[in-house]
């Protein structure tokens, strides 16, 4: 059997996986809820928007629940979103979608058809993964721990995998520094050479904005700086849950989720339909938010880089950045701050290309 090297962000809004041989992302949402015996009146034309499986693996605190995951979770009155207090490193949730996404690209990727007489899916994968700045050094061991091993997926109710199971095995699992791995990225090619001699040589400061926590790491020559280099335990996720009650005490309206909300800000329509009486609109108050979350970012940075005046120049990356990006710029004033598109893939595909580097010779880049 082959081993198939991945890049995976185990994120708390979203998962993003990509596997060496295709660049296409997989993106998951990190939400599920209790699965159940769906009635379907429509298939879902999909694999992706119904994801209902039963995940087995030994380090589950419940073995073999059934879940609803993703897309198929985000209208789910029951569903989970995580919270500040949960830790990626050790959270069943995470984990539940992490694995589902390692199963739905193996079977999906590649034309891989079972063997006659074959009647589960088998995967080898080495993944690189990673912690924010803050929880890295207490946890990263416990995180490989818990990747680490022989874990098993079934597709219930999915489309076109209902019924298959795949067990998926993870061999090696390297764990790098979230920031940091997006500047490993953005600073190298596909083959590892070297394509940005400033982010590679330079001291490079990174402000990346997830769901619920913002890593400030240094880089310097690739390689972190230990004394500057910090994290917030906040991120976009606080902001959307504010707008998200302060639209149902203005409007009566409830989004079922995060997801349900950036969904809309991402399509610029903000206006929402109220019980029986017309539209609302949430853009001032989307406006608000954003504009505060801004503010406190670009104070962040404008601390940071006081502090260490030797930083030459700062991205700002992340999801957050993708969705504050106007306003940062507007709170930014004079600050030059540098963004790039798909902010919110650099660190996954910074994991894929840190695994290869850890594999594939003993040079060892952060
Ligand atoms: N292109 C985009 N435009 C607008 N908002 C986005 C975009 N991409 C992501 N977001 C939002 O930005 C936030 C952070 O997304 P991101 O994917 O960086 O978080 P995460 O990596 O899953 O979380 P964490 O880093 O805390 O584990 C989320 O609320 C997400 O919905
Ligand atoms: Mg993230």
């Amino acid at each position: 059997m082959m081993i198939k090297l991945a890049g995976i962000d185990i994120g708390n809004d979203s998962v993003k996986l990509v596997v060496n041989e295709s660049h296409e992302p997989v993106i998951i949402p990190n939400i599920v809820s209790p699965g159940y015996e769906r009635h379907i009146l429509q298939e879902e034309d999909a694999p992706l928007k119904a994801l209902d499986v039963m995940v087995y693996s030994p380090k589950l605190k419940r073995k073999g629940q059934r879940y609803f995951v993703g897309q198929l979770a985000t209208e789910d009155q029951d569903n989970a979103e995580l919270e500040e207090t949960d830790n990626k490193a050790t959270s069943d949730q995470s984990l539940i979608v992490a694995l589902t996404a390692l199963a739905y690209a193996s079977i999906m990727n590649v034309a891989n058809s079972l063997h006659p007489g074959q009647t589960i899916d088998q995967v080898e994968y080495i993944i690189g993964t990673g912690l924010p700045v803050r929880t890295y050094s207490r946890y990263h061991q416990a995180f490989e721990e818990r990747l680490v091993g022989e874990h098993e997926v079934t597709f219930l109710s999915t489309p076109k995998l209902k019924g298959r199971t795949v067990r998926v095995s993870i061999r090696r699992a390297i764990v790098s520094i979230e920031g940091a791995a997006a500047l490993f990225h953005m600073a190298t090619h596909d083959n590892l050479q070297v394509r940005d001699e400033e982010l590679y040589y330079g001291c490079i400061g990174i402000c990346e904005m997830g769901a619920l926590t913002t890593d400030f790491p240094v880089v310097k020559r690739m390689s972190i700086d230990n004394q500057f280099s910090t994290g917030e335990q906040l991120g976009l996720a606080s902001y959307l849950d504010s707008i998200i009650r302060e639209v149902e005490d203005q409007y009566g309206y409830r989004f079922p989720s995060r997801a349900k909300l950036i969904q809309r800000i991402r399509k610029q329509d903000f206006s929402i339909q109220r019980v029986g009486e017309g539209q609302g609109d949430i853009r001032s108050i989307v406006d608000n938010y954003f504009g505060r979350a801004a503010q406190k970012i670009v104070d962040l940075i404008r601390k940071r880089w006081k502090k260490y005046p030797d930083i030459q120049c700062f991205y700002v990356l992340g999801g957050g950045a993708s969705a504050l990006r106007p306003y940062i710029l507007d709170a930014a004033e004079n600050m030059r701050l540098r963004f790039v598109e798909n902010s919110e893939l650099q660190n996954v595909y910074g994991y894929l290309k840190l695994a290869k580097n850890k594999t594939s010779h003993s040079s060892e880049a952060m």
